[in-house]
């Protein structure tokens, strides 16, 4: 985290990728991420360790963890969605480890055939795992409480749940703690407070969140979370992304979006503008048929924009 007021963690590989109509060739996928790191994104979710059957997208992240561990001062991120994905993603070197626990019942037996308690305990199964691993090996580990802002499946979920999981997963062990709006249904004001209300439940774990933007809102939920104290936020270049497992999910907050806001407004991101859309382009060839979305690409930087100016 150090150098930069707010860390963004890009998921596109994983999160974008893994609901594309098309395949990414491993060669494109290698070459985005180098150039993503590029950029100045500092850690990027490459990919996940699910069965290659189910998300065929994701069949090769053993090779792009690989590949993504030879970038120097790069974060390296993978999802797991059980102890064997953990394990697949210790295997592989991930630095750190993301698991999807949903707090909406329905979503996470549809995504991931457990009952949200029944996830909790394959994340507290996969701690245990770490600790018996050599202190150079363990990884640093995730939970990202997802459908928190309410689900496509179940409709409302109830914040009084979110809270409850989020506990949870600390006493499970682990070391921070993500909200997500898996489904593009939270609003600021709902962000604000449920944000609060799980920072003072569980402290400093909750460092983050996970936005999408299908109702046009992921910007303004950022804002909120950051002036609610967020610093670690998730995007995805193009606007990629959703889970392929909650009906009507669409992509995530723009990276390129974000970084423009956060920098007008004078934060560093340790992003630089150009070569984030040097990345784009090398995204848009790997992946031709995929639709990219987003605003800053078009219009660019206003005219006099100076670096750290705050308005
Ligand atoms: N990686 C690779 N293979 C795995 C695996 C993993 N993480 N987890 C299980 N498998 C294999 C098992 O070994 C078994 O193989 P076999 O048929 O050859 O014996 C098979 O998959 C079924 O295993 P099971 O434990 O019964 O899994 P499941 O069918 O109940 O599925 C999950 C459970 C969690 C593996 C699956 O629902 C999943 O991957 N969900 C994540 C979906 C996702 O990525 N969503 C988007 C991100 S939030
Ligand atoms: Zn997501």
């Amino acid at each position: 985290m150090s150098g930069v007021d707010v860390h963004i963690c890009e998921v596109g590989p994983r999160d974008g990728l893994q609901n594309a109509h098309h395949l990414m060739p491993t060669a494109a996928k290698k070459a985005w991420i180098s150039a993503l790191a590029a950029a100045g994104l500092r850690e990027i979710e490459v990919g996940s360790f699910v069965p290659p059957k189910l998300i065929p997208a994701m069949a090769d992240t053993g090779e792009i963890v690989a590949h993504a561990r030879t970038i120097p001062g790069l974060k390296v991120v993978a999802l797991a969605p059980n102890v064997k994905g953990f394990q697949r993603a210790v295997e592989a070197g991930a630095h750190k480890i993301g698991f999807p626990v949903s707090a909406s019942h329905m979503h996470s037996v549809s995504n991931v055939r457990m009952t949200p308690d029944e996830m909790v305990a394959q994340v507290k199964e996969c701690c245990e795992l770490r600790a018996a691993l050599p202190a150079d090996k363990r990884p640093e580990i995730e939970g990202a409480v997802a459908t928190a802002f309410g689900c496509t499946l179940q409709g409302e979920v109830s914040e009084s749940e979110v809270v409850r999981i989020a506990g949870l997963l600390v006493e499970a062990g682990v070391d921070c703690i993500a909200l997500a709006d898996t489904v593009g249904y939270a609003n600021p004001a709902q962000m604000r407070r449920l944000y609060r209300k799980v920072r003072d439940a569980i402290g400093a774990k909750l460092d983050g969140v996970h936005l999408h933007n299908t109702r046009g809102l992921g910007l303004a939920n950022a804002l909120a979370a950051y002036e609610e104290g967020a610093r670690a936020f998730d995007s995805s270049m193009g606007g990629l992304g959703g889970c392929p497992f909650a009906p009507g999910a669409s992509g995530n907050v723009v990276t390129e979006d974000l970084v423009f806001m956060f920098e007008s407004m004078g934060l560093n991101t340790g992003i630089d503008f150009d070569a984030l859309l040097r990345a784009r382009e090398i995204l848009v060839n790997g992946i031709p048929e995929e639709p990219v979305y987003g605003h800053f690409a078009g219009a660019g930087l206003p005219k006099g924009f100076r670096r750290g100016a705050a308005a």
